[in-house]
């Protein structure tokens, strides 16, 4: 046994020497002491010779391996030493060469318009809450006093999942839930994703809106006028707004916002239809109806509700003229923004 040691130890002894690089010195070192080498042969083989000779031989055997261990790590560390001192020589680095830019994201500009319009809102107290994109009728429709023959269904072209739930065709609905599940005073603002059966250059059929919504004892007109025209004086800068009569079935009295064209400053245009303005917001005071349908007692409060289109302002602010543009995600768009 000892001679079988003896040339296990010089033939260990000689291939850890002879590595060339550390991958080689890998291999020898699992082929000398890994589970299946010579090594590991001569341990079982302890078990064969008298019992009086094994502490001795084990004792050997391991003095060996040990030994053999300590060369091979002596063995790797000069290698990695030699392996980088002539990978740092050819490799040189020239460090007056200019650095690689890797491209940077941005956010999206209906992202970064939805921030813009929760941030001026939120410094007036508005809440940011968040809906859900599901609705059943009730939601969408029903509670909002578009009952079930109502004319103003049609304009609504609604994606149907089954007879009782849509994909809701407004942010609306997001007023019966926070109502349902909060007393006044209420102070919220909704963005989110809405979806209608439409398509052209400016109609999409995902798009996003903001619902608005203030619920208190007493809210007039007044201030649901003061409060948007903060929040288009903050969007637009000071530029001539107007309150125009309208209708929303929800909403009693109804308006419709309009702003004077941007892009035409009143003139009249291709973009404002050759009227000056643009309309940016539906508006008005909560219908008596809607609160009875969330539980309110429609003598005890009042509130003014308000939805913005997020493209519509985008496109205003930015002046972009085709709306699916904000869907293709063509890099050299997104990227002016
Ligand atoms: N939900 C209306 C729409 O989608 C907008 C609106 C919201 C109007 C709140 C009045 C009050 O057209």
């Amino acid at each position: 046994m000892k001679t079988q040691l003896e040339s296990i130890q010089k033939f260990s002894h000689d291939s850890i020497l002879g590595a060339k690089t550390s991958i080689d010195l890998d291999l020898v070192k699992s082929r000398t002491l890994g589970k299946s080498s010579d090594f590991n042969g001569l341990m079982k083989m302890l078990a064969t010779i008298p019992k009086e000779e094994r502490p001795e031989m084990g004792k050997l055997i391991n003095t060996v391996k040990n030994e053999l261990e300590i060369l091979i790590n002596k063995k790797q560390k000069d290698l990695l030493k030699s392996e980088r001192e002539s990978s740092l020589a050819t490799q040189k680095i020239d460090s007056s060469l200019p650095g690689v830019e890797f491209p940077v994201g941005t956010k999206h500009p209906i992202t970064q318009t939805i921030e813009r319009i929760t941030e001026i809102l939120g410094r007036i107290g508005f809440d940011t809450k968040e809906g859900t994109e599901i609705e059943t009728d009730f939601y969408n429709f029903e509670a909002l006093n578009i009952k079930e023959d109502h004319p103003a269904r049609d304009m609504h072209d609604t994606f149907y999942l089954n007879t009782d739930h849509v994909l809701r065709t407004h942010t609306s609905p997001a007023q019966i839930h926070e109502m349902e599940s909060n007393s006044p005073p209420i102070k919220i603002i909704v963005p989110g994703q809405v979806f209608r059966c439409d398509s052209d250059v400016t109609h999409s059929p995902v798009f996003h809106q903001i619902e608005g919504l203030y619920v208190n004892k007493k809210v007039s007109f007044a201030e649901l006028k003061g409060t948007l025209s903060f929040f288009i004086n903050e969007l637009f800068g000071t530029t001539p707004i107007r309150f125009r009569p309208s209708y929303f079935p929800f909403t009693e009295p109804s308006s419709e916002i309009d702003v004077q064209c941007v892009m035409c400053q009143g003139k009249g245009c291709n973009v404002c239809g050759h009227t000056g303005w643009l309309e940016i917001l539906g508006a008005g005071m909560v219908n008596r109806e809607v609160f009875k349908s969330v539980g309110y007692n429609p003598d005890e409060v009042q509130g003014f509700a308000f939805g913005v289109g997020v493209e519509r302002i985008a496109m205003l602010m930015h002046g972009i003229n085709d709306i699916r543009l904000f869907y293709e995600n063509d890099r050299r768009f997104l990227e002016q923004f």
